[in-house]
């Protein structure tokens, strides 16, 4: 059962109109569907009707208000055919019924909090009725919801509401909901339940007014206020970048605490995991908040780029999810700091989308097949998708994007759309031949760009080599040059902005490579330059430079580029780390030269910019230094070379750390604000960097902290600083820190995941014990991810033990989490996808428990896909 690409055809039959009855019940919820099909008069005649189901419980079944005896239709959970469908329009009319309470897989209808609410994208909508659920079959949906009143007072559907009322002497009532947008089954939703809300009205571009509001659990309304103003920022933002103006009279988004991924797009309805809706200063971090932003204006820019121009099949996912990280990420930028937050992009770019890259799970951003699609909500899909769409502004500049993007908009408007057609809209509007370009979105695998310069003093002549190179993935062996759009300049010695001129560097200062190795020479250069290339990480390349550390240091302190000012520090810090953990040794002068110039720097300029400085100060993570060697990886080593370093820069930097510490503590009230978050995050990394330079000081530092902490953000980074620190001040910090927050699960999350971190060998001990508190449950995806997903995707060291207890429990973990929610449980194992580049010990410990997995009967497809990915020989 693989789904390919090339198999492609358009539906036999289409569905204009759906009309959905539901009447809520915790474990016998009644659905009638009344489907308006008719032969698609591009798709073959003569075929039978077959639609989707998963596990339905059928009732019913009409056809034109005759019911259907056996033997004209056959059903099983799985499907349902007709085997001779009228050949004109007819009416389906199927009755099923539904337990949500029982509905662990948390797709289709299930209870999350005793409320009912749904999820359908990508393949939930045939857990409720059968269908044709596929996105390109779009159909105007009314929506009936029926409840007992005193279960759910708030009753929510797609589009408009219509009309309500009680059902006379029933203790039940109703509302109708209508959503005039054609859409696809996957964008369908509902809510049911006790909610509280916090509304406003948002009058739009065009003038027109719509009710928009968050739903939370009733006593929390205070806690969903930053949400409704982010909300509310989105909506202004994609009228002014973009021209996009709200559709509807209504929109709501509604957060429930059971929730597979962060939130869905839901037309008009979208349903939100809690974690990225609910906010206080007492509760939530910096991080926290500006997560919530972003997902808010990610689901809310779905509107357009996703609900309004639909996909046509899966595999054009990146069509609405690379452009909608796009999008998300230009609002996050505007609203807050720029070069921050392209930093922040591009740090989790590389640590989730190179490692996918390079690993056995590998695929093209629209990939061309697929077992189960749940498994292709990647980083690869998601983040290298909007890195294109990047790339593409970036070779075609800011005007044309937009004209194209209006094109785009207005041809496919209230269609199922491809990478084909969006591409085309640029192509159109700037006169190009994109069709290179496209192979981006084929090609799998990260582009490793080397960068060669040449001097010739007498000519004053500057040359740059450069040559592209793709290493090979699962299922493409060779491939073939892309188009690189790389924005560069070039610095003096001393740092000042070089004006040398190269007629094949375009006027916004990006030369595009489009083949394996090309050179382009800049005249008028006196003396030797240092390069600055990919600016503002203009492709999602991996860049090899033949500078020297003492070169790369000036462009810390000089560069133009904020971005490749962070990049300066993070390469030469990556390069001693590289040789610390393999055992080549550092002079204590390579040492000195990097700490030098960032004490140097953040004397200067920390202060001007907070936030940037602590981007500076933080060093690459064990596990960008695991991915950057590559092969036969030791965790333990990587992990003693970061904590040296570190020690190293806190003792230079000591006395400028001890002052930022001193001087940024918090003085006046909490605000989410980039500026405030910048100033804290400063003085944490100077906490953290003094508390690896000296335990005690840290200690000290941290316990006053954490006793003194007027808010989340500065009370977590100090309880993270004492997990670093063994002895009874930690114990007792973790104590009061569970005594403190008890009654707020998405709190105690934090401090799972902060205990799950300790490098220590008793972690493992400490984990299995923390699934016996009792705020833990295996049923939700929040307490696992942030125990057991975070133990290993965070704790390098004990995930990967050299005795193989890291990997045999979170096995197992996995096999107990598929017998509830495969979703959740295929997630949690693509933590094993470094495991080929680990030394052989290591290795051999986690293939065995990658074959313990796959050797397991009844395994989901979701898990079944992933195990037999990350073990297939390359
Ligand atoms: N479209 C949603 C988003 O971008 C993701 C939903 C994915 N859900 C799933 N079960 N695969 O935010
Ligand atoms: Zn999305």
């Amino acid at each position: 059962q693989i789904v390919r690409l090339e198999d492609y055809r358009p539906s036999d039959f289409l569905i204009d109109k759906v009309e959905l009855d539901f009447r809520l019940h915790p474990t016998a919820t009644k659905v009638t569907a009344t489907l308006s099909v008719r032969p698609n008069p591009s798709g073959r005649s003569d075929v039978p009707l077959v639609l989707d189901g998963d596990e339905v419980n059928l009732k019913a079944i009409a056809l034109d208000d005759r019911t259907l005896e056996a033997g004209e239709f056959e059903a099983n959970p799985e499907s349902l055919t007709i085997s001779q469908p009228p050949q004109h329009s007819f009416r389906l009319t199927i009755e099923t019924e539904i337990n949500p309470t029982a509905n662990t897989k948390l797709m289709g209808l299930y209870r999350s909090s005793g409320n009912y609410c749904t999820q359908c994208e990508a393949e939930g909508f045939r857990r409720i009725t059968y269908f044709l659920d596929r996105p390109d079959v779009l159909a105007v949906y009314t929506t009936r919801i029926e409840a007992e009143y005193e279960e759910a007072p708030v009753l929510l559907g797609n589009g408009n509401p219509v009309e309500s009322g009680f059902v006379e002497g029933t203790g039940r009532h109703y509302a109708v909901w209508h959503d005039p947008f054609p859409k696809p089954s996957y964008l369908f939703a509902l809510v049911g339940g006790r909610l509280g809300r916090v509304s406003k009205t948002f009058t739009t571009m065009s003038g027109r007014e719509v009710d928009i509001a968050v739903y939370v659990e009733p006593g929390k309304e205070d806690r969903a206020g930053y949400a409704l103003d982010a909300l509310e920022r989105s909506m202004i933002w994609d009228e002014q970048v973009f021209g996009r103006e709200y559709d509807l009279d209504v929109f709501s988004i509604v957060a429930v605490s059971d929730f597979n991924m962060g939130a869905m797009e839901n037309k008009g309805l979208n349903i939100f995991n809690d974690k990225y809706v609910l906010a206080s200063p007492e509760t939530a971090t910096d991080s926290d908040y500006a997560n919530i932003e972003a997902i808010i204006a990610h689901e809310y820019f779905h509107n357009w780029s996703g609900n309004r121009v639909t996909c046509r099949d899966w595999f054009q996912l990146c069509l609405k999810e690379g452009l909608t990280v796009f999008r998300d990420q230009e609002f996050s930028s505007d609203e807050r700091s720029r070069p921050v937050h392209r930093i922040a992009e591009v740090k989790a770019l590389r640590s989730r989308q190179f490692l996918e890259d390079s690993s056995p799970l590998a695929h093209p951003v629209r990939p061309i097949q697929y077992r189960e699609i749940n498994n292709f909500y990647t980083a690869t899909v998601y983040e290298k998708g909007a890195e294109i769409v990047r790339m593409l502004k970036t070779i075609i500049g800011d005007e044309d994007f937009r004209r194209g993007m209006d094109l785009y908009y207005d041809r496919c408007d209230g269609r199922a759309a491809t990478v084909e057609d969006f591409l085309k809209a640029f192509a159109d509007v700037t006169g190009r031949d994109l069709s290179h370009f496209a192979r981006w979105y084929a090609q799998s695998g990260t582009p490793r760009v080397s960068v060669h310069g040449h001097h010739d003093e007498a000519a004053k002549m500057y040359r740059l080599d450069l040559r592209q190179q793709t290493p090979p993935t699962p299922g493409q062996p060779t491939k073939e040059p892309l188009v690189v759009p790389i924005a560069l300049g070039l610095v003096t010695q001393d740092g000042q902005p070089m004006d040398a001129h190269c007629e094949r560097v375009n006027s916004r200062g990006v030369f595009v490579l489009d083949k394996t190795e090309d050179s382009i020479t800049f005249t008028g250069v006196a003396s030797r330059p240092v390069p600055s290339v990919f600016r503002g990480f203009s492709a999602p390349v991996k860049v090899s430079l033949d500078l020297s550390n003492d070169e790369l240091l000036v462009l810390l302190r000089h560069d133009t580029d904020a971005f490749n000012r962070w990049q300066a520090a993070q390469t030469v810090a990556m390069r001693l780390l590289v040789s610390l953990s393999t055992g080549t040794p550092v002079s204590d002068e390579e040492m000195a030269s990097l700490s030098s110039a960032l004490c140097a720097f953040i004397e200067t300029d920390a202060l001007r910019d907070p936030a940037f400085a602590a981007l500076a100060l933080t060093l690459p993570s064990e596990a960008d230094v695991a991915q950057e060697i590559g092969k036969e990886v030791d965790p333990d080593a990587i992990h003693r070379a970061r904590k040296a370093m570190r020690r190293h820069l806190g003792n230079a930097c000591r006395e400028q750390l001890l002052d930022f510490h001193r001087s940024l503590a918090q003085t006046e009230s909490y605000s989410p604000d980039a500026a405030s978050a910048g100033r804290r995050a400063l003085r944490n990394a100077a906490l953290d960097l003094l508390a690896a330079a000296d335990l005690r000081t840290g200690e000290q530092l941290a316990s006053t902290q954490f006793e003194t902490a007027s808010n989340m953000t500065d009370r977590l980074a100090s309880l993270s600083v004492l997990m670093t620190i063994p002895g009874m001040v930690r114990e007792n910090a973790i104590a009061a820190f569970e005594e403190r927050y008890r009654s707020e699960p998405l709190v105690i999350d934090k401090w799972f995941t902060l205990q799950a971190a300790i490098p220590e060998d008793t972690t493992l001990e400490r984990v299995k014990r923390l699934m016996e508190h009792p705020a833990f449950s295996i049923n939700n995806p929040n307490r696992v991810r942030s125990l057991i997903g975070n133990f290993a995707m965070l704790n390098q060291v004990q995930f990967n033990r050299a005795d193989g207890a890291g990997y045999a429990f979170v096995a197992s973990i996995v096999l107990r989490a598929d017998e509830l929610n495969p979703q959740l449980a295929s997630r949690l194992l693509t933590a094993f996808s470094t495991w080929r580049m680990m030394e052989p010990t290591r290795r051999s410990h986690a293939r065995r428990a990658l074959q313990s997995i796959a050797q397991k009967p009844n395994l989901s497809r979701d898990v079944g896909d992933i195990v037999n990915r990350s073990l297939e020989e390359s």
